[in-house]
């Protein structure tokens, strides 16, 4: 596997690679990649030729009081679990490559009204942040597809928002969520989490489990399962952010709709934690 640390670097990597027709996949993370970042990039692999994964974690996503400074950064082990897994390229970046005039750029990417609620609601900034740095590591990388995980659902819908909208020639794929075998989404934040935190966890998606359980049962009204679930994962220590019920574009839940979306974001202690899942509602 190469590994490039500038944007030269990386253009002149992929050259051959594209003179060569062959298809390009990437995988933009923040590092200190775990099981369900090797399956999006194991997936990229089954879809194209050419792997591309980046590892940059980007200080414009992150509000004042967050965790920027503190975020694992674990290059050499990343790289080589990337290796393991085949991938072709690793473009890591000093933050001045991708920010040569300091943080307060001129230019940003904002996608308006879906990054408006959940955690764009708690995180004010957080989504022209990630919008910002994923058209500059799209405009980079141009690959011929990208892989974002279910896993940040609302994520994923702001940048196929923003990819729709600029008309950016990449394809959006998104990915299903690796879970944990006690059911806790896998993150590169479950590991701020004590033992006894740990093991309260899964309750998380265990109550989005029983949400979906019960509005698959006719007659259910959704604001009366909502409020009993948000009872729940408070009793089980849980300080909620959100946890909502939506229409899979985000609008307002629909039960006339086929499918649905119920998301989550709670903190245990200092971790906040996100999650969410996908059902058919009939
Ligand atoms: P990061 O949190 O490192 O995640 C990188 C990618 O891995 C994202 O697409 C995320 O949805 C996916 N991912 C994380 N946990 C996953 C899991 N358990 N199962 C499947 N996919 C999972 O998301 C970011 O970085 C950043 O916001 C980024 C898009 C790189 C922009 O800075």
């Amino acid at each position: 596997m190469k590994i490039e640390h500038t944007i030269q670097g990386v253009r002149a990597a992929l050259r051959s690679a594209k003179a060569s027709g062959k298809s390009i996949a990437f995988v933009p993370t923040m590092g200190n990649l775990h099981a369900g970042h090797i399956h999006l990039i194991n997936e990229a692999k089954r879809r194209a030729d050419f792997v591309v994964c980046s590892i940059f974690v980007n200080p414009t996503q992150f509000g004042a009081n967050e965790d920027f400074g503190s975020y694992p950064r674990t290059l050499d082990r990343d790289g080589t679990l990337l290796a393991e897994a085949d991938c072709d390229l690793l473009f890591a970046p000093a933050a001045t490559e991708i920010y040569s005039n300091g943080l307060n750029q001129l230019t940003s990417i904002h996608v308006s009204e879906v990054t408006e609620q959940l955690c764009g609601a708690s995180r004010p900034g957080h989504f022209t942040g990630v919008a910002t740095i994923v058209t500059k590591l799209l405009n980079i990388v141009s690959p011929d597809m990208a892989l974002f995980g279910q896993k940040d659902y609302q994520q994923l819908a702001v940048i196929k928002q923003l990819v729709h909208d600029l008309f950016l020639p990449v394809n959006i794929i998104g990915i299903a969520t690796v879970r944990d075998t006690d059911g806790l989404a896998l993150s590169s934040r479950n590991q701020y989490m004590t033992e006894l935190q740990r093991s309260k966890a899964p309750l998380l998606y265990q109550t989005l489990c029983n949400i979906r359980d019960a509005l698959q049962k006719p007659d259910s009204v959704a604001d009366e399962i909502i409020a009993r679930a948000k009872s729940t994962l408070k009793q089980g220590g849980f300080k909620i952010d959100y946890l909502s019920v939506h229409s899979l574009d985000l609008n307002d839940f629909d039960a006339s709709q086929p499918q649905a979306v119920v998301l989550v974001a709670a903190h245990l202690g200092k971790t906040r934690l996100i999650d969410n899942l996908v059902f058919d509602l009939q």
